[in-house]
């Protein structure tokens, strides 16, 4: 609603020039409902519309899941919740899907969508929180246990495209990386508190990056000047980084710099110790012979998934896991590039265990 002209909708702020200076005067699709022949083309093209995520896996995680009406499930990661609104339609009537994320800016305009969608309130229950406090979470809604529990780890698209979250070297921005920005550091402060050799082991485990020592070099140096501010000035130093240690083709500086903004958003996230106690804790979120399913997107993520499942089941706790990932089809990485890297796991939670 509009509040200067109640009962007209509100106008996408005016493009001020030629090089739009914020994110929200850019793109149309961040006003899909009004601009939905935009985001068909946008879609159509195999993109992603600024301000919109696509689920990845959908097709296989609701064959796995074999949701039916009254069902409880737990979505870790709404995001912009295309996960979330298809497990809804599977689980009603009845059912309900508590809904949880980290990112205060993005998850009062996915659970508002999903309200102006039908979902009414004994249906979805929408929480921010770390998925680590899911027992509590699940505790606070009067839940055991669910029937089926999804996690699709990592940031969002919303996140990942605008230049204001500081997530992407492709376009300038603040050099924050957080996905809740009112907790921890942001990636500006976090590199300033770094040694040079922390930092390589850093690059190393958080993104199995080859060029670790010489990317850490480099980045200390220009801290030592001046503090990195901006994520262009980020992407600048590590091609310097890389110009001083070999020739490197456009594509591997470009996933070079994948793999440095992943490690440092892993970093500045403390995301492989919130996923390990998330993991720890969840066969006890699920009822007997309830059902989780991860999607990861680094070697860092599945190693970690695969690790936990296979040690539950050992002890019982799992009845069965996903002895191979399950990929996405050729077909949804050609129409989604983003979901090239992914992997899902599953577990199944024993009878007795
Ligand atoms: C890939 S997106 C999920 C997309 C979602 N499945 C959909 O269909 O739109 C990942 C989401 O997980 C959230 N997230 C990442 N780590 C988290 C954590 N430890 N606890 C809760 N949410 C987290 C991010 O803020 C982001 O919104």
């Amino acid at each position: 609603m509009n509040p200067e002209s109640p009962g007209k909708p509100r106008r996408r702020p005016r493009y001020s020039g030629n090089h739009p200076r914020r994110f929200a005067e850019k793109y149309k699709e961040l006003n899909a409902s009004r601009y939905p022949e935009t985001v068909a083309q946008v879609l159509a093209a195999g993109k992603t519309p600024a301000g919109m995520h696509r689920p990845i896996c959908l097709a296989e995680i609701l064959e796995l899941f074999q949701l039916k009406p009254g069902m409880t499930v737990a979505d870790a990661t709404l995001g912009y919740g295309g996960h979330a609104r298809a497990m809804l339609e599977c689980i009603q009537p009845g059912g309900l899907l508590v809904g949880l994320d980290t990112d205060p800016l993005e998850l009062p305009k996915t659970e508002a969508r999903l309200r102006a969608a039908g979902i009414a309130a004994e249906a979805l229950r929408v929480h921010h929180s770390n998925f680590a406090a899911l027992p509590r979470i699940l505790a606070t809604e009067g839940l055991e246990g669910v029937d089926c529990i999804l996690a699709d780890l990592g940031c969002s698209s919303m996140q990942l495209d605008n230049p204001e979250r500081g997530f992407s070297f492709k376009h300038d921005g603040p050099l924050d990386l957080r996905m809740n920005p009112r907790k921890g550091l942001p990636a500006t402060e976090w590199l300033g508190k770094q040694d040079q050799d922390g930092l390589a082991r850093m690059l190393a485990e958080n993104a199995d990056e080859p060029r670790a020592e010489a990317i850490a070099a480099q980045i200390i140096a220009q801290q030592s000047r001046e503090p990195l501010a901006t994520t262009r000035g980020l992407a600048e130093v590590v091609r310097e980084a890389l110009s001083a240690v070999g020739k490197f083709s456009e594509a591997e500086q470009k996933a070079t710099l994948q793999r440095v903004f992943q490690a440092v958003r892993i970093a500045v996230n403390d995301e492989f110790s919130a996923l390990e106690t998330f993991l720890r804790f969840l066969p006890s979120c699920l009822k007997p012979g309830g059902c989780v399913a991860v999607l990861t997107f680094h070697s860092g993520e599945d190693r970690r998934v695969k690790k936990f499942f296979q040690a539950s089941r050992q002890n019982g706790l799992y009845e069965a896991i996903a002895d191979e990932p399950i990929r996405p089809k050729a077909a949804e990485i050609q129409s989604n590039p983003r979901a090239a890297s992914a992997k899902l796991r599953w577990a199944r939670r024993s009878l007795d265990g």
